[in-house]
């Protein structure tokens, strides 16, 4: 799965939500979430988003590590 990271708070650019060919990008309140079981792992959305803020989750930056579980724990999943 890909997983959206701290910048996207406060950004909320939507353009991830745009290019997802599969609609997994869902609004979580202050940030969005990629659902981790919808993701197909595309990539799309990675160069759509202004602020680069969606990895992969075995690329997830140091220090980004809390927002892996965090896109899990809102789905449940
Ligand atoms: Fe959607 Fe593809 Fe991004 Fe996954 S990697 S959230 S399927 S655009
Ligand atoms: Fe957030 Fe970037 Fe999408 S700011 S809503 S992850 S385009």
């Amino acid at each position: 799965t890909h997983i959206i990271t701290s910048p996207c708070i406060g950004t909320k650019d939507q353009a991830c939500t745009e290019v997802c060919p599969v609609e997994c990008i869902y609004d979580a309140g202050e940030m969005y979430l990629i659902h981790p079981d919808e993701c197909i792992d595309c990539g799309a959305c990675v160069p759509a988003c202004p602020v680069n803020a969606i990895f992969p989750e075995e690329d997830v930056p140091a220090g980004e590590e809390s927002f892996i579980a965090r896109n899990h724990e809102f789905f449940g999943v």
